[in-house]
């Protein structure tokens, strides 16, 4: 760490790190044949990306310290910090879908490192202690609920039953914690932070739409999972007339089509997604015997989503009833629509506006750990375009220059918010 001349002594955006170490983790879990990469969370690749971070904040020389749900941190503490002080809360994850974008969470991960580079190298401490997290699971398709390192360190789901949660792939959390070599011992939740802001790529095309250089997010809608199981009736795809059937896998049709009327219906402020569809046995010839599926709805006002849940529970019913088939539902996740902090999402835009990007208030339609932390403390997030509206795919894409005016904006914040602004 260079010890600058005081007259030099100003904070800087490193961009190139930060563009240099988004690609370096995003080679972490390449996908050979689709592209992208895949780093579902507590997987050996997750793990390699893991380490690769806690590098990066050792190199910082950062606190680094992990809890008993695999959140991973890092701290860099002001000089008064007696190991008491609320930190500014900066992270994301680093957890991916399959087939991901190397942007979704560790740009937000990485740009809070950014941040504590900026202090490291211009020898300045905060003025309050900084704190970088990256949150285990955030995702969510291999264990749910989604955001779950955030929501358990937020209060909102207690340590044990998320490390008994068993995973798509039969694995319990808890082990596979282990044996990856992230069961800390801090206590999540244990260090409150006094604010938490994240940078993300938007995700969706309203930027880039617009024209638009950031924005400032202003809520997040609320998220409801469930899983969807249908018990039909196996027989004879040549000898059963349509009347006498007990089709497990026309029912999970009809349940798809219902979703998108819901959806279209609502005005465009309800989405429904069945993102994961089986059935079984699977076989041409024979009507399918089960079927199970996913539903993932989302709307940012909470009693549009609670009429949404209640209009698919009463067409499940009468689904059941018409087709003859037994239909249970499981809930995988349910998280209420939350505002941000105004203050911070004002002290956003007044950031925007003071580097003369242009910017807009924004609605967030995916999920945060944000939108978990939010529960503890003032929080509020930052977005910058996504190149077509792509994301969980290979494709997603945000300019450099976008990815690293967007880490100006949030380095820009933080000395405000911490009484360090530079003239
Ligand atoms: C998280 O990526 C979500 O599902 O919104
Ligand atoms: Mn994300
Ligand atoms: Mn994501």
């Amino acid at each position: 760490m260079s010890n600058s001349a005081p007259e030099a002594r100003r904070l800087h955006l490193d961009g190139a790190t930060l563009l240099r170490q988004l690609k370096e983790l995003g080679e972490i879990g390449a996908d050979s044949e689709v592209g992208g990469r895949t780093r579902i969370a507590l997987t050996d690749d997750e793990k390699a990306g893991r380490d690769l971070v806690a590098s990066w904040m050792r190199e910082l020389e950062l606190e680094v310290v992990v809890d008993r749900i695999g959140n991973l941190f890092g701290i860099l503490r002001s000089e008064a910090d007696d190991g008491t002080e609320a930190p500014l809360m900066m992270g994301s994850h680093i957890d991916s879908v399959t087939n991901a974008g190397a942007l979704d969470g560790c740009y937000g991960v990485l740009a809070g490192l950014a941040v504590a580079r900026a202090y490291r190298e211009a020898g300045i401490a905060p003025s309050r202690s900084i704190m970088v997290g990256a949150f285990t699971n955030e995702e969510g398709i291999r264990y749910q609920p989604d955001m779950m390192g955030s929501l358990v360190y937020a209060g909102g789901l207690s340590v044990d039953e998320a490390l008994n949660t068993i995973g798509t792939d039969g694995t319990r959390l808890g082990d596979e914690l282990a044996r990856i070599g992230y069961a800390g011992d801090l206590e999540p939740g244990a260090i409150v932070p006094h604010e938490y802001l994240e940078l993300h790529i938007e995700q969706g095309p309203i930027l880039e739409a617009e024209g638009i250089q950031l924005g400032v997010v202003k809520n997040l809608q609320g998220i409801s999972w469930q899983q969807v199981t249908i018990q039909g009736n196996a027989n004879h795809a040549g000898t059963t007339p349509t009347h006498l059937r007990h089709d497990a896998g026309f029912v999970a049709a009809s349940i798809v089509t219902f979703l998108r009327e819901l959806a279209r219906d609502s005005g465009g402020t309800t989405l429904a997604t069945v993102g994961c569809l089986s059935v079984q046995p699977n076989v041409i010839n024979v009507i399918p015997r089960r079927a199970t599926l996913t539903v993932d709805l989302r709307d940012p006002d909470e009693e549009r989503l609670t009429l949404a849940e209640q209009r698919f529970a009463e067409f499940l019913e009468k689904v059941a009833q018409r087709e003859g088939v037994n239909i249970s539902t499981e809930r995988l996740a349910r998280f209420e629509p939350v505002v941000f902090d105004s203050c911070l999402v004002d002290c956003i835009e007044a950031s925007a506006n003071g580097y003369g990007f242009t910017n807009r208030r924004m609605t967030s339609g995916a999920g945060h750990d944000a939108q978990m932390i939010a529960r503890i403390a003032p929080s509020a997030m930052i977005f910058v375009p996504s190149k077509g509206g792509i994301s969980h795919n290979p494709r997603e894409h945000t300019d450099d220059v976008q990815l690293v005016m967007g880490a100006e904006v949030l380095l820009n914040v933080v000395l405000n918010r911490l009484g360090q602004a530079q003239a």
